[in-house]
C-alpha cells in the first residue's frame, strides 16, 4: 500500500451507501478500504498510476474481523485519515408500534449501529493517529433526532440517537488530540434500507459526502452534519 495516500475506511462498503462512498471515495484517488461482512469477489480494479484499494472481511459485531483488520493495517504501515462507520441495520418492520416490539430488534440495532461502531473505532483509532487530519464519520439519521422525532422507529430510531451522543462524547474528548468526529445524515437514499421511495441516488449521496470529508476540520467537530456538509439540517 502506499504510504502517502489519504486513505479512508468504510465499514459496511458491500452495498447501499458504502458501496457507494467506496467509488466515489476511489475515483477521488483516494486509498479506500472497503470492509464487509461478506467478501465480494468483484474488488474494484487498480489501474496503473491509482492508489491501491483493498477489501478486507469486517462484521462490526465480531472483535476478532476488526482485530484481525487492524493487524492487518498496522503490519502494512497503513495510517487512516478517516474512518467512516457505516455500517447498519434497520431491523424492525417499518412503523411497527411500541406494542408489537420484539426486544431482540433493540439488541441488533444497538449492537451495529451503535456498539459496532464503537468497537470499530475503539480498535482502529490507534491508526488515526499519525494522520494530519483525522476524521472519524458516524453515519447518523434524522431518527435519531430527539428534538425531531417523529414516526415510530422505536429500536432504530434509540440507536441513531444513543450513537449521536456517543459522538458528542468523542468529538469532546478527542479534540485536544486534533481528531474531528461528526454524525452524518446522508438523507433519504434509495438503498435496500431506505427503499425505492426514496429520493436520492446512493451515487450522488456517495459524491456528496466525498466532498464533505474532503473538507472536513477540526473546526466542525460534535457536529451533526448533512451530507452536504451542513448543519441546521439535523438538530441533535
Ligand atoms: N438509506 C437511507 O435512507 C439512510 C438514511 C439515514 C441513514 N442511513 C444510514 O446510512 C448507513 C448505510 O445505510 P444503507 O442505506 O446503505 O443501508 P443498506 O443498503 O441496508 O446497507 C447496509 C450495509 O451495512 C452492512 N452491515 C449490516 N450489518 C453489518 C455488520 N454487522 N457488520 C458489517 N456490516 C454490516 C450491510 O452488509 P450486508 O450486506 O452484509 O448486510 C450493508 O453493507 C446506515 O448506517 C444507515 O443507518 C441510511
Amino acid at each position: 500500500m502506499t504510504a502517502k495516500a489519504k486513505t479512508v475506511l468504510i465499514t459496511g462498503a458491500n452495498r447501499g451507501i458504502g458501496a457507494a462512498m467506496e467509488g466515489a471515495f476511489h475515483s477521488k484517488g483516494w486509498q479506500v478500504i472497503s470492509c464487509m461482512r461478506k467478501l465480494t469477489d468483484q474488488a474494484r480494479p487498480t489501474e496503473p498510476g491509482q492508489r491501491l484499494s483493498i477489501r478486507l472481511e469486517m462484521d462490526v459485531t465480531h472483535q476478532a474481523q476488526i482485530d484481525e483488520v487492524a493487524k492487518f493495517l498496522n503490519e502494512n504501515n497503513v495510517t487512516l485519515d478517516v474512518l467512516i462507520n457505516n455500517a447498519g441495520i434497520f431491523p424492525e418492520p417499518t412503523d411497527m408500534s411500541f406494542r408489537n416490539l420484539d426486544l431482540n430488534w433493540f439488541h441488533e440495532a444497538m449492537n451495529v449501529n451503535l456498539v459496532g461502531t464503537i468497537r470499530v473505532t475503539k480498535t482502529l483509532l490507534p491508526l488515526l493517529a499519525k494522520s494530519q487530519n483525522p476524521r472519524i464519520v458516524n453515519l447518523s439519521s434524522g431518527a435519531g433526532s430527539i428534538s425531531q422525532r417523529s414516526g415510530r422507529r422505536y429500536c432504530y430510531g434509540a440507536s441513531k440517537a444513543a450513537l449521536n451522543h456517543f459522538t458528542r462524547g468523542l468529538a469532546t474528548e478527542l479534540k485536544p488530540e486534533g481528531i474531528t468526529v461528526v454524525a452524518l445524515s446522508p438523507g433519504w437514499v434509495k438503498t435496500d434500507m431506505g427503499g425505492s421511495e426514496a429520493d436520492l441516488e446512493p451515487e450522488s449521496v456517495g459524491t456528496s459526502i466525498e466532498q464533505t470529508v474532503q473538507s472536513l476540520t477540526l473546526r466542525q467537530t460534535g457536529r451533526f452534519l448533512d451530507r452536504l456538509g451542513n448543519t441546521g439540517t439535523y438538530s441533535w
